[in-house]
């Protein structure tokens, strides 16, 4: 379904306006505490909460089920199995810059909600850390161009370190063959992709100490994915 041509690039400031000084900082330390070792991958970090999205109301809550599931045409790194990772607090559903970013989103996900004929969506939040040691590489899963299960991914910068190498997003046709390339650096710069373009981000590196790219993912998630 297309809702963003492929993708859409929007400024961390558009999503910042209307909060109060200092939100970005307290928000990076929840989302710091609540990083775990992937249990999958050794070179990042990571939560996860799955919510319901309530369009009416336009109010989340959480889900029942806290288990993910990407299908093998998605992912062919960690597709086909069920993953299970770190929570994130329930406190995420009630914290004020969550529920702000979330506000700049549900313009796409009512957009999708209407398109879609649903009222009540499942949404997981993921908190990714990238971390790569001088020498080292940290990626992604999966590594390379692709399209996800979900119809809707809104991919939100939290903090990239300035010693971080790459770490580049790419955007192609189905023929992968790149026809964009992007960076989110600025606190809140977010690119919304959906299924009608192929996305990728290119592998972090670090040219001194550790570098870190922290994301958090809002996914709409689609039906194959309710396992
Ligand atoms: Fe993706």
């Amino acid at each position: 379904m297309n809702i963003v041509n492929g993708f859409k690039f929007i400024p961390g400031s558009t999503y910042i306006k209307g909060l109060p000084d200092h939100s970005h900082a307290r928000f990076h330390n929840f989302y710091e505490s609540q990083l775990r070792p992937d249990p999958y991958a050794s070179v990042r970090d990571r939560g996860m909460i799955k919510l319901i999205y309530d369009r009416p109301s336009q109010q989340v809550r959480k889900n029942e089920n806290q288990n993910y599931f990407q299908s093998y045409s998605a992912n062919d790194s960690d597709g086909g199995r069920v993953r299970v990772f770190a929570p994130i607090s329930d406190e995420l559903v009630t914290d004020s810059v969550f529920l702000h970013i979330l506000k700049g989103d549900a313009h796409y996900i009512n957009k999708y909600c209407h398109r879609a004929g649903v009222d009540i969506l499942n949404i997981s939040v993921h908190f990714i850390r990238y971390r790569a040691e001088e020498g080292y590489a940290s990626f992604s899963s999966p590594v390379w161009l692709h399209l996800d299960d979900e119809p809707l991914v809104f991919i939100h910068l939290i903090d990239l370190t300035p010693n971080a190498i790459g770490a580049d997003s790419v955007i192609s046709g189905m023929d992968s063959k790149p026809t964009n390339v992007l960076r989110l650096q600025k606190p809140f710069d977010t690119l919304i992709v959906d299924r009608t373009k192929k996305h990728a981000v290119t592998p972090l590196g670090s040219s001194h100490g550790t570098s870190y790219r922290d994301v958090m993912l809002v996914n709409v998630e689609a039906e194959v994915q309710q396992k």
